[in-house]
């Protein structure tokens, strides 16, 4: 028996089981500190009415002999993927059809799967700093990984240069970490390398829902032909506080074919054959989310941390710490003070003001001397947090 030798070449620990364990640590040698969570990008806000009323009304039919489901289908209950194409239609101007739309238990899991359907061969492209699910698996596989350098010298937002060669080509905007999203012009210059290449466009749109900025599209499919290259995931983890509900969805153009292949039929194949979909009530929930009510619902939550967001810009600003994000993403990406390292900051932070961001290294080596501070947590415990880092750093 030989095991996968290629778990050997990531790191021991997913980034943000090392950050609890450090925080575990601390907390046994300093009970009782008040900590402030803004490392995990995990919400606070409960779910919305509508969702839980969707939730509650579901689970009931469920005890009645009419209203039971059992498995449902692999791609999602028609009464959803309807909800996310009249989205896409009213948010993006994108018109989907429905078997194009793949429902799951979120967007990490899809992002880390959709590799099924692609060669070990292909050479993988993800900036650095990454959100590390996209490196890790690839890794597991033993994919070779091409890393563009997201830095303040291109705001962050790495473009396609001569002689880059790239199969696979993972992008996320709004980004995490960095908070940096693509405007049009950029995106367009990514499709359009992709089209020429023969490359595949693996989109993370999963904070979309962030977006002030009318220059930046909302959907990759917004772009000119990027149905011939692009998949998009995006959940409601982030948008409608389903990170403990679980739920997300996965675009495949019928247009994306490869060897002759459309994606979309191998995606179905693979998602029949190992995933047997999201619960019915979990999806009742979602597709409440998406009509008129839920919607306005959770947007109102989103606007909430997009104010905990403001808050902590403008904390950054007094600093003078050079920041990005915070107006498209709900992660502002923050250059540690005094030119210290990412975990020194990080450790300095947490003993001093009890406050837990994400060490930047822990995203790539780009990272090194910056962090991550997220606008999840509640207002108090923002307004709080960024009270003791002004007084510390002041
Ligand atoms: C993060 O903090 O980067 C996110 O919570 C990760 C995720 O959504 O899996």
């Amino acid at each position: 028996m030989k095991i996968n030798k290629h778990y050997m070449d990531i790191e021991e620990t997913y980034l943000f089981s090392e950050v609890a364990e450090r925080v575990r640590k601390f907390m046994a040698e300093n009970h009782g500190a008040a900590l402030i969570k803004m490392g995990i990008g995990d919400v606070t806000r409960p779910l919305c009415p509508a969702a839980v009323e969707a939730l509650i009304k579901a689970s009931e039919e469920m005890g009645t002999a009419e209203g039971f489901h059992g498995y449902g289908p692999e791609q999602g209950y028609e009464f959803l993927r309807g909800e996310i194409s009249d989205y896409y239609d009213r948010n993006s101007g994108v018109n989907l059809f429905s078997d194009e739309i793949f429902v799951s238990d979120g967007a990490k899991s899809d992002l880390g799967n959709i590799l099924d359907i692609f060669d070990v061969d292909n050479v993988v492209a993800v900036t650095d700093p990454v959100y590390p699910v996209y490196v890790d698996t690839n890794v597991m596989a033993g994919r070779k990984i091409v890393k563009l350098s997201a830095t303040s010298d291109n705001a962050f937002l790495p473009m396609p240069f001569p002689g880059l060669e790239a199969d696979i080509i993972y992008l996320c905007s709004p980004n995490n970490p960095t908070g940096a999203a693509y405007d049009r012009q950029r995106l367009q210059i990514w499709v359009d390398y992709a089209n020429e290449h023969g490359s595949v466009i693996l989109f993370d749109a999963a904070y979309e829902s962030f977006i002030s900025d009318p220059d930046v599209p909302r959907s990759i499919y917004e772009i000119e032909g990027s149905r011939s290259c692009a998949i998009e995931f995006c959940s409601f983890s982030k948008t409608a506080g389903f990170t403990g509900v679980r739920c997300g969805y996965t675009i495949v153009p019928a247009g994306l074919v490869r060897d002759g292949v459309q994606l979309r039929k191998m995606w179905l194949r693979r998602q029949t054959t190992k995933f047997n979909g999201v619960s019915y009530p979990v999806q009742r929930a979602a597709a409440a989310c998406l009509k008129d009510a839920g919607h306005k619902q959770i947007m109102e939550n989103i606007a909430y941390y997009k104010e905990n967001a403001r808050i902590m810009a403008e904390t950054f600003e007094e600093l003078k710490w050079p920041f990005t994000g915070g107006k498209n993403s709900p992660y502002l990406w923050v250059r540690c003070p005094g030119g210290m390292k990412s975990w020194a900051f990080f450790d300095d932070l947490l003993s001093r003001a009890n406050v837990i961001c994400t060490p930047g290294s822990g995203f790539g080596e780009c990272g090194e001397g910056y962090v991550r501070f997220t606008s999840f947590n509640t207002r108090d415990n923002t307004i709080e947090a960024m009270k003791r880092i002004r007084e510390i750093f002041t």
